[in-house]
């Protein structure tokens, strides 16, 4: 499967969810997780994403192992997304730092 990572986390920008041909992706007030039990590996959601928050399950960066679990439980609770929207104005200001699980709602 693939995962969300923490860089997702208010950025938001969801050029993923469009490409996905199973409709994986969930929707939480500010981070998208993949369901682990739709995805089939067709990879066309990684290059898509500005922030590079979307990896493999067997290359997540190290510290943030917690991802692959929370994909599993968020994509439980969420609803689907599968159609693009703007992402939050402040995205630009938040992709790439660091620490960001705490911000993370549900
Ligand atoms: Fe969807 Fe393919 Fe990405 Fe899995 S790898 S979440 S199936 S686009
Ligand atoms: Fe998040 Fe990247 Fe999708 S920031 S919403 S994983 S395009």
């Amino acid at each position: 499967t693939f995962v969300v990572i923490e860089n997702c986390i208010k950025c938001k920008y969801t050029d993923c969810v469009e490409v996905c041909p199973v409709d994986c992706f969930h929707e939480g007030p500010n981070f998208l997780v993949i369901d682990p039990e739709e995805c089939i590996d067709c990879t066309l959601c990684e290059p898509e994403c500005p922030a590079e928050a979307i990896v493999p399950e067997d290359d997540i960066p190290e510290g943030q192992e917690a991802f692959l679990e929370l994909n599993a439980e968020l994509s439980r609770q969420w609803p689907v997304i599968t159609t693009r929207k703007e992402a939050p104005p402040d995205a630009e200001e938040w992709d790439g730092k660091p620490d960001k699980l705490k911000y993370l709602e549900r």
